[in-house]
């Protein structure tokens, strides 16, 4: 037994046209309430990492453990099982949907599941009101601001309270002033709730307020 969240073992990944894995035999231990940065050059495969991370795509070599279980690729039912319960995504583009209001856009990767929706809604709610969005609960994406929006794409990563959020440069598309202020919320917020995070960025003032960094560099990861 160990107490990691989250644990990466040798894990190895090439992709096609490319003459070195972009992952190198990585191994890495993600723990409860971990807050982590990820660096490195466009094109070093961080989100592939990320991906990696998740279950979203399977590694060449070496296998992934989620508290304490061995990932199974082949069982799709259950690698979906553990992203509902344990993960939340951010990722630089919002992805929200533009036909749906803000409240529905947070509470939909709930719906599927059994909750009781007046619950799910006043959780949504919650959410949105400790992001600063209670005024703007009801309106479509296009109504808001980028920075608004990113903030929306914050609270639904966070409805299911996950163990462990996984950002791919959640503030990367933000003028330089609202990346600042969205990420310190994230980061307080995530912190106050004990969430981990694996934050990748290019920003080294956002990376320096995580308790490690790393920095991924020709299929190596280094501290
Ligand atoms: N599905 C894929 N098929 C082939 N090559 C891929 C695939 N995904 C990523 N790559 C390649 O792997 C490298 C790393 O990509 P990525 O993980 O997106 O890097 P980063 O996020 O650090 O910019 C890039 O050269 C990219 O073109
Ligand atoms: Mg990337």
């Amino acid at each position: 037994m160990n107490n990691f969240l989250l644990r990466l073992n040798n894990i190895t990944k090439s992709f096609k046209g490319l003459d070195a894995p972009i992952l190198n035999n990585i191994n890495l231990d993600i723990a409860n309430g971990d807050n982590i940065a990820i660096t490195g050059v466009s094109g070093t495969g961080k989100s592939t990492l990320l991906h990696i991370m998740a279950g979203l795509e399977k590694p060449d070599k070496g296998f992934l453990e989620v508290n304490g279980d061995k990932i199974d690729y082949l069982n799709q039912a259950d690698l979906s099982n553990i992203r509902n319960k344990y993960y939340g995504f951010i990722y630089q583009f919002h992805h929200l949907l533009p036909d749906f209001s803000v409240i529905e856009n947070v509470i939909m990767p709930m719906i599927i599941r059994a909750v009781r929706e007046k619950d799910l809604y006043d959780n949504g709610l919650k959410l949105l009101s400790d992001l600063g969005l209670e005024n703007r609960v009801n309106h479509l994406p296009h109504e808001l601001s980028g920075g608004e929006r990113q903030r929306v794409a914050i609270a639904r990563a966070m409805i299911n309270n996950p163990s462990i959020i996984l950002a791919d440069e959640p503030t990367g598309n933000l003028d330089y002033m609202n990346a600042n202020i969205v990420f310190d919320m994230f980061l307080e917020f995530a912190n106050n709730l004990d969430t981990a995070i694996v934050l990748v960025t290019h920003d080294i003032d956002h990376a320096k307020k995580m308790k490690k960094i790393y920095r991924l560099s020709e299929g190596k990861i280094n501290s």
